[in-house]
């Protein structure tokens, strides 16, 4: 058989189904499309893909329940996380299901990247559609989606710049990378004195500059040396803002509009309009890290959108590519950007063609289907729900803006992990922050139905709760 008709026999047996059914059998027949092409070959993959890899066979013995999942990853992996017990195995929309095929609503959407949903068919289209045209060049070389991607995302949030990066942390690393030369070329603090404001509670992922400014002993103790002039300023206190910026040599304050990571925690209004003057005031940077807040999660396109101000630096990730790769973006105006130069900085895979295609599909998805509509209203019944019907004694505290949530509960009558697992044999998965937050960001496509029928689960758990015994 030719590989055309292999490959368009393969393509019948496709056409019809909805988008999952088509990817199961896709990941089912990909043995069968690789012997296809390898097998028969053709003038770019001469026989190389049969002869090197079969994938007939799968390399590791499949496990057959959760329990076994649970165990060989631990076997195998290093213990830095500490997962709910659950092994999930198939999603599409708000739902998952386990390798025990039993179903969950995901009211955490993998530390909220996931807005779009599980393999929402814009983006696993998107994706499909680059992935076979061109997916990697690096930036030694021109390729033909970043000037596309750069004149939509700096369109869209009015920025001269943008800078592509892959994770979150490398988000951050760049823009406080932005921050120190442009402190050194343009407010010309003396070599090696910058110093960077952060705020208590902050998260910007675990490498050395991040834990460096994190005040969490965890992430921070046995790493250090640390890296020097980052000082911590208590979240949403303007005074002890005014008073560390008057210090000339200070290039930077980087904060989130809403702390993710600390459980959503939102400011007083008008503290971002507060930070934003006082930064001009003192000639220092604002770098907002929009990585969790950014991209419709707080009910606004950005959660710097609420106060009407814009920062000198915004940070973007997660939910970037649609939640299926990593990909990060650092804009700005000229008179930062163009401190870089080349050889400054850069990544391997950032800014690479599908990331870049991804990130237009995403926004364009995101903006049309009016994510930020639908987050700010799901987040609005979600907290006035949850803060009429929980239990108060038992959780006090109902917080966060749109789709970023968190309840601070009464350590004494819940255990934060013990409840993520009620919520979990009821049928909803989230994860507890720390003893005393449970935190919740489902994807912003949630409609009123999944959202109430979630809301039952948590208030139903919560409210039934007995502690374990000790
Ligand atoms: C505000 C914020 N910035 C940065 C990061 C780091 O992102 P990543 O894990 O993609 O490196 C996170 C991760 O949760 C975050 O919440």
């Amino acid at each position: 058989m030719s590989t055309a008709l292999g490959i368009r026999r393969l393509n019948s047996k496709y056409a019809s189904g909805s988008i999952s059914e088509k990817m199961a059998m896709l990941q089912k027949n990909s043995a069968e499309v690789v012997r296809h092409l390898g097998l028969v070959g053709n003038a770019s993959f001469p026989r190389l893909i049969s002869t090197t890899v079969s994938l007939s066979e799968p390399a590791v013995p499949k496990a057959a329940t959760s329990k076994e999942v649970f165990e060989r990853e631990y076997k195998s992996t290093a213990h830095n996380y500490d997962p709910l017990p659950v092994a999930i195995s198939k999603g599409e929309g708000v739902y998952m299901w386990d390798v025990d095929g039993k179903k969950y609503l995901d009211f955490f959407a993998g530390y909220a990247t996931l807005s779009h949903g599980h393999c929402h068919p814009t983006i696993v289209e998107a994706m499909r559609k680059q992935v076979g045209i061109l997916h990697h060049t690096s930036r030694a070389i021109y390729h033909d989606k970043m000037y596309e991607f750069a004149e939509y995302i700096t369109k869209k949030f009015n920025f001269d710049k943008v800078l592509t990066m892959n994770t979150g942390a490398e988000g951050g690393e760049t823009a406080v990378k932005l921050a120190r030369k442009w402190g050194y070329r343009v407010k010309k603090i003396p070599e090696n004195k910058a110093k960077t404001i952060f705020a208590h509670g902050n998260f910007w992922g675990r490498t050395i500059a991040a834990i460096s400014s994190s005040s969490s002993p965890t992430s921070k103790d046995e790493f250090g040396p640390h890296v020097p002039e980052f000082h911590n300023i208590p979240y949403n206190d303007i005074p002890a803002l005014e008073e560390k910026l008057k210090d000339p040599h200070v290039c930077a304050f980087m904060v989130e509009p809403i702390q993710g990571e600390a459980g959503a925690v939102v400011p007083d209004e008008g503290y971002l309009k507060k930070v934003r003057e006082l930064c001009t005031k003192y000639n220092v940077l604002w770098i907002a890290d929009e990585v969790q807040t950014g991209l419709c999660r707080t009910g606004k396109f950005l959660a710097v959108h609420h106060e009407n101000v814009k920062p000198d630096i915004l940070i973007l990730g997660k939910a970037l590519s649609g939640g299926v790769m990593p990909v990060s973006a650092v804009l700005a105006d000229d008179p930062v950007m163009e401190v870089f130069t080349p050889g400054t900085h850069g990544s391997t895979y950032g800014g690479n063609p599908l990331a870049c295609h991804l990130g237009i599909v995403s926004l364009e998805s995101m903006t049309e289907g009016k994510f930020d509509e639908n987050a700010k209203k799901m987040g609005d019944l979600f907290m006035s729900e949850l803060s009429s019907r929980l239990d108060r004694k038992k959780v006090p505290i109902v917080r966060g803006r749109g789709l970023l949530n968190a309840i601070v509960v009464d350590p004494e009558q819940i255990d934060t992990k013990y409840a993520t697992i009620a919520m979990r044999d009821r049928g909803l998965i989230t994860k507890h922050i720390n003893e005393k937050v449970i935190r919740f960001s489902p994807a912003l496509i949630i409609t009123e139905e999944q959202m109430r029928a979630g809301i039952d689960i948590i208030v139903d758990a919560l409210n039934n709760f007995k502690m374990p015994a000790k």
